[in-house]
């Protein structure tokens, strides 16, 4: 069974034109000790994805699903004090931007305190709870590579470099040893080694911590070495999911061969300067949805057929939804 187990959510929102769907039949799932990388271009409704996971959507936007499972269990279904009581110990988010995440009214240590649960400390007298507190704390803090974590912890955020904040918002998403990380763009920005940085101790943890962990990303380059398996989005539809190294050897949709013949390093074909192969045009938005597949007027491959939205098919373990998928020929 898979830990995180989402079929057909979708997500209206309204807006100054009317309601619309914003995300249309996504299809998720993450088992446990697995790397998911979650990847489409920046609008194509990643973070409201994650949202939707830990429930921090306006009450007035409707959220369906034909199912949307933690462990078995239903999330749509459950309160929010049981849904809180999950976001707080079993899945941990963090978000591309620290400073927005973390209160700027209290020190590091205040709010790294907060997010180690009870369940984690041995009883005994307050100041006792409180000290082994702080060696979580510091613990977590070497883990992700904060090695003065005195000064660290005294801080208030705005005192510390954006790329420390980061780290700590990762540190404190780990303290209450989460079995799913939720990681939405969480390196963006970030110079290339801490970027490194951060990836490796997230593949390190998900091997010997057996942390499972969904990264969000449009970053394909970044997680490609991490992740076991890949779930493509476009424009608030899940296109393409299955293996890494099978869609990396062979996609099926034509927005997943664009996203990968964008990454230079995936083509050895391609000389050093070369133009990237892109696909014409830009994602569109909410109140421009084309009717019937929604990459159509982008498509190089799109034919009359593709007015109608394609059903989702699947070879094994692999699944997309195109009318005219690459390397097959049509059914
Ligand atoms: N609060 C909001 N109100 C209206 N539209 C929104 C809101 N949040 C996101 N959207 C729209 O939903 C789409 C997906 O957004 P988002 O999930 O942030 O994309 P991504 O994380 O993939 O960059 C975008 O078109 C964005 O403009
Ligand atoms: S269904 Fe048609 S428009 Fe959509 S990706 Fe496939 S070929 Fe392109
Ligand atoms: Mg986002």
């Amino acid at each position: 069974m898979p830990l995180l187990d989402i079929k057909n959510l979708t997500l209206e929102i309204d807006t100054s034109f009317g309601w619309v769907k914003a995300l249309d039949k996504v299809n998720l799932s993450v088992d446990t000790k697995e790397v998911r990388a979650l990847v489409g271009e920046s609008g194509s409704g990643k973070s409201l994805i994650v949202k939707s996971i830990i429930g921090a959507l306006p009450e007035r936007w409707k959220v369906t699903a034909d199912r949307m499972n933690w462990k078995g269990k239903d999330l749509l279904s459950m309160s929010d004090n049981q849904r809180r009581a999950i976001t707080r110990s079993e899945m941990s988010v963090v978000f591309q931007n620290p400073l927005s995440a973390l209160d700027p009214s209290a020190t590091l240590e205040e709010q790294i305190a907060e997010t180690i649960p009870d369940n984690l400390l041995d009883k005994g007298w307050f100041w006792q709870r409180r000290a082994q507190r702080h060696s979580i704390a510091v613990a977590q803090l070497h883990k992700v590579g904060i090695r003065d974590h005195e000064l660290c912890l005294k801080s208030y955020p705005h005192q510390l470099p954006e790329d420390v904040c980061q780290k700590f918002t990762i540190a404190m998403a780990l303290a209450s040893n989460p079995r799913l990380l939720i990681a939405d763009n969480p390196t963006m920005g970030m110079e290339i080694t801490t970027k490194i940085q951060i990836l490796r101790l997230l593949s390190k943890l998900n091997k010997t911590r057996e942390l499972s962990i969904l990264f969000v990303s449009h970053d394909l380059l970044a997680i490609s070495a991490m992740a076991d398996s890949m779930t493509v989005l476009y424009c608030g539809q899940s296109v393409e999911s299955g293996k890494m190294t099978q869609i990396r050897k062979r996609p099926l949709h034509p927005y997943t061969k664009a996203l990968l013949d964008s990454a230079p390093s995936f083509r050895r074909d391609l000389p050093p300067k070369a133009a990237l192969h892109c696909l014409e045009g830009t994602i569109p938005t909410l109140q421009h949805l084309p009717i019937g597949c929604r990459l159509g007027p982008r498509c190089p491959r799109a034919q009359k057929e593709c007015v109608k939205m394609p059903d989702v098919r699947r070879i094994h373990d692999h699944h997309y939804a195109c009318h005219f998928p690459l390397h097959r020929d049509k059914a």
